[in-house]
C-alpha cells in the first residue's frame, strides 16, 4: 500500500492533509523522515506520525444501551445520531446493524464489518430479536394468540412470522420475533388493537444487552460474541 494511503486510513485524514505532514517532516518510515508519498511499504515497516507509532485500524464491534431521544442513523439530519455517544476516533466507517425507532430504547449494534452485519440482519437469517413490550391498553388472551400466531400489518399481505409471546403483567410483554419489517412490533400491536408505550431491545439472536451499560453507554463486543453471528 501507498505511504499517503496508508496513514490516511490508519488516521482519518484527508490524503491532501496526509500530504501535508509529510512534506513537513512529520512522518517517518523506520526512521526515513523524508518519505515520498507515493512510498510502497512493505509488511512491517514502521510508520510514524508526529513520533507515533501507526496502525492499520481492523473491524469495529460496538454494542450499545440506546437512549430514547436519538436516532439510529449515521447522520444527525433527522436527529441527533447515536454516534455522538461514540468518541470520535471510533466513528469512522461505523454503520448500525439493524435499526431502532428514536423513541426505541436498548439493544443496538454497530459495526464497521459489513459481513458481518449482513449475517444478522438478512432476511434469511431469521436471527430473532428480543422486545420488552409496554401496551397501552390490557393485552387480553386474544390479543396473546394472534400475535403467537402472526397478524397481517396494515398495508402488507403477509402476515408476520408466528412469534414467542410472554406475557408479563396486564400491560407488557416480552415478543421474540425473527423477522426485521419496518416499525414491526408497533404494527403488530397496532394490528391487534392496542399500541406500543415504551419499547426496549433485550437481545439480538444469541446476545443480550450487557446489563452493565446504563442508557448512552457502549462497549466493544469481545471476540466471542463477535464470533457469534
Ligand atoms: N419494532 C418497532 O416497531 N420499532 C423498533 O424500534 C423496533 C422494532
Amino acid at each position: 500500500m501507498r505511504l499517503d494511503f496508508y496513514i490516511a486510513h490508519a488516521t482519518g485524514l484527508s490524503r491532501r492533509e496526509v500530504k501535508v505532514l509529510i512534506g513537513r517532516g512529520e512522518v517517518s518510515v523506520d526512521g526515513d523522515l523524508r518519505p515520498r508519498a507515493s512510498l510502497q511499504l512493505h509488511s512491517g515497516q514502521q510508520v510514524r506520525c508526529r513520533g507515533e507509532l501507526l496502525s492499520l485500524p481492523g473491524h469495529r464491534y460496538l454494542m450499545l444501551h440506546k437512549p430514547a431521544g436519538m436516532v439510529s442513523s449515521t447522520s444527525d439530519r433527522d436527529g441527533a445520531s447515536v454516534l455522538q455517544l461514540l468518541p470520535a476516533e471510533l466513528r469512522r466507517d461505523l454503520h448500525i446493524v439493524g435499526r431502532l425507532d428514536v423513541d426505541t430504547t436498548g439493544l443496538l449494534l454497530l459495526s464497521s464489518d459489513g459481513q458481518w452485519s449482513h449475517r444478522i440482519t438478512a432476511p434469511k437469517s431469521s436471527c430473532s430479536k428480543v422486545y420488552h413490550v409496554r401496551t397501552a391498553r390490557p393485552l387480553t388472551g386474544q390479543m396473546i394468540e394472534q400475535l403467537c400466531n402472526g397478524v397481517v400489518l396494515r398495508g402488507e399481505a403477509r402476515p408476520t412470522l408466528p412469534a414467542q409471546v410472554e406475557r408479563l403483567d396486564a400491560c407488557s410483554l416480552r415478543l421474540t420475533i425473527d423477522e426485521g419489517r419496518y416499525h414491526q412490533i408497533k404494527r403488530m400491536l397496532a394490528a391487534v388493537g392496542n399500541h406500543v408505550e415504551a419499547l426496549h431491545r433485550e437481545r439480538i439472536g444469541p446476545l443480550p444487552l450487557d446489563p452493565a451499560l446504563l442508557a448512552g453507554d457502549y462497549r466493544a463486543l469481545t471476540d466471542q460474541e463477535v464470533a457469534l453471528f
